[in-house]
Parts: structure tokens; sequence; C-alpha cells
């Protein structure tokens, strides 16, 4: 899509972090604007030109009011950000609790899904040019991340892909891409915000010090501007992969090696970060242009 000016977006989880990031980018590459969250305080708190939608992306009821609000007031859908996504903790698989397993899923898969099902008949009968961004993780294309997580954002990598050849078969205006940051210095470690009462959170909990170090990890992470920056050049450029981190492409690497390999699968120890030097560079590459 080349030209962005008074295209509509639709946003979900833009009340924060990446979500706030991608608007703001988007406000200033001349996009109308249609956000969504749960969080209705912080929504209303943004001091960007909002229309304020209050969606629960796990509740498919609530997608198809925002759909439905949002071609009443705009007339049309250009750019669909399935983004908004919760973390449930990084205990292990079987000592997670089921209600962590489905408060993640419906969020993070069942979301992205709901964003599908809703809108797709609409774009495909509006019969413009189209960008979906389905926002996943690093964590989606690697062998490490807490598992709940990692299920979660593997999912949204695989859907994205299988989604990408059915657009290029059978909806060929509308193009796709995956969003598959590193860490971003975003609220996402304190998504029990927003944990439904009836996924109640009663399962063993990661010790306070690992928890601090994390917090410490996400705080040393990019910044929500630039992976919104980033997203906006992909729709430029209609990329499918977005990936701000190069510094974490070895590990995307090791992954495949050992599957064709035959190895066991071992994840590589952590980077050491160099995520905002090489973004900004990457940045500065693209303004120069
Ligand atoms: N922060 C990171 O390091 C990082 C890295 C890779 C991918 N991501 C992904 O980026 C996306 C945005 O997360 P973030 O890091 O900006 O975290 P964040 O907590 O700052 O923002 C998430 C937003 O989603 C909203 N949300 C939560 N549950 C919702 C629901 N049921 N319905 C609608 N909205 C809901 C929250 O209110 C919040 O505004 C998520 O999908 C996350 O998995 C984050």
């Amino acid at each position: 899509m080349k030209d962005l000016h008074n295209k509509v977006p639709v946003i979900t989880g833009a009340a924060s972090g990446i979500g706030r990031g991608i608007a703001e980018a988007f406000m200033a590459a001349g996009f109308k604007l249609v956000l969504s969250d749960v969080e209705q305080g912080a929504l209303n708190a943004t001091t960007l030109e909002l229309r304020n939608q209050g969606a629960d992306v796990s509740r498919a009821e609530d997608i198809s009011k925002l759909a439905e609000r949002t071609l009443e007031e705009y007339g049309a859908v250009h750019v669909l950000c399935n983004n908004a996504g919760v973390y449930a903790g990084s205990m292990p698989s079987w000592q997670s609790t089921l209600d962590d397993w489905n408060w993640i899923v419906g969020v993070n898969l069942m979301g992205v899904v709901h964003g599908i099902q809703t809108f797709m008949p609409l774009l495909i009968e509006q019969d413009e040019e189209v960008h979906i961004v389905n926002t996943s993780s690093i964590a989606g294309l690697i062998n490490s991340g807490g598992t709940l997580y990692r299920t979660t954002k593997t999912a949204i990598v695989a859907l994205s892909e299988s989604l990408q050849q059915e657009l290029e078969r059978d909806a060929k205006k509308i193009k796709i891409s995956v969003l598959c940051p590193a860490l971003v210095d975003t609220n996402l470690l304190y998504s029990d915000r927003n944990r439904p009462s009836h996924f109640p959170k009663t399962g063993p909990q990661a010790n306070n010090r690992s928890i601090q170090k994390t917090k410490q990890a996400f705080k040393e992470g990019n910044q929500p501007l630039a992976i919104g920056n980033q997203v906006v050049q992909a729709i430029y450029d209609e990329r499918f992969y977005i990936l701000p981190n190069p510094e974490w492409m070895d590990h995307i690497k090791h992954r495949a090696n050992q599957i064709v390999s035959g190895e066991n699968p071992t994840p590589l120890p952590p980077t050491r970060r160099q995520g905002d030097k090489a973004l900004k560079n990457q940045t500065r590459k693209i303004d120069s242009e």
C-alpha cells in the first residue's frame, strides 16, 4: 500500500505498548484512527484522536460490534492490526492451570482468529487495498520464551503464513504481515491487570527474583514507537515478516538447523541485546531512502 493518507486502520490493544506505538506511527503517516482495547480508562487517557471501542478480542461478539461500528462511522477498513495480547507467566506447561491456558489462548490466538473471521468477509466485499498485521513475537520463531506464550505466538505465525497463501490465491488486494519483535518496553508483564475474574490466578508463580530480572529486561527493550515505524514501513513495502531485531536471527537459524539435522532441540543462550542500536540504524536507513 503506497498511499496511507486518510486510510482507516483498526488496532486492537491500542491503549498501551506496541498497539499505542503503532497508533502513533500511523498518525504520523496520515491515517485516520480506530483504536480498541479492553482498558477503557487507558484508552480514554490517550491524547490521540480516537474512537473508543472497548472491545475484548477474546469475545467474537465484541469484534463483530467493533467491525460494525467502524464501518458505520468510517465506511471502510484499510489496515487491521490484530495486536492485543497477554502474558500468563513462565511456569512449566503442566504447572500452569487451565485458567492460565484458556485466558492466554483466548486473547492471543482466538483474538487474532476473531479479527480474521469477522473482518475478512467485509474486507473482500469492500474490494479495496487492505493490509492485515498480526502481532506475534520472536518467541513464535525460536526455541525459547514462556511455554504458554510461545505456544500462542507460534500459532499466530502459522496462521499468518497460511492466510498469506490463501490471500494470494483468493483475495489478492489484501496483504498481510506478521510482527515478531523481541523485548519491547511495554506493560506486557503487567497483563494480569486485564485478567478476567472467571480465569482466576491460582497456580504456582515464578519467584520474585526472576520476575524482577524479567522486568528489567523488558525495560531495556525497544521503544514501541520504533516498532510502530517498522510496521508502517512493512505496509509500504508489502513485506510479510516484520523482524525488528536482527540480533535474534541466529536463534531462528539455530532452531531450523536442529530440525533439518535431526538434533534434539536446545535453546541458544539469550543474545546480548543490541536491539535499539540495530533498530535505530535500520530506521535511519529507511528514513533516508
Ligand atoms: N512487549 C514485548 O516485549 C512484546 C514482544 C513481542 C510481542 N509482543 C506482543 O505485542 C502485543 C502488545 O503487547 P504489549 O507488549 O504492547 O503489552 P501491553 O500490555 O503494553 O499492551 C497490550 C494491550 O492489549 C490490551 N488487551 C489485553 N487483553 C485484551 C483483550 N482481551 N481484548 C482487547 N485488548 C486487550 C491491553 O489492555 C493493552 O492495552 C501482544 O500481542 C504481545 O504479545 C510484545
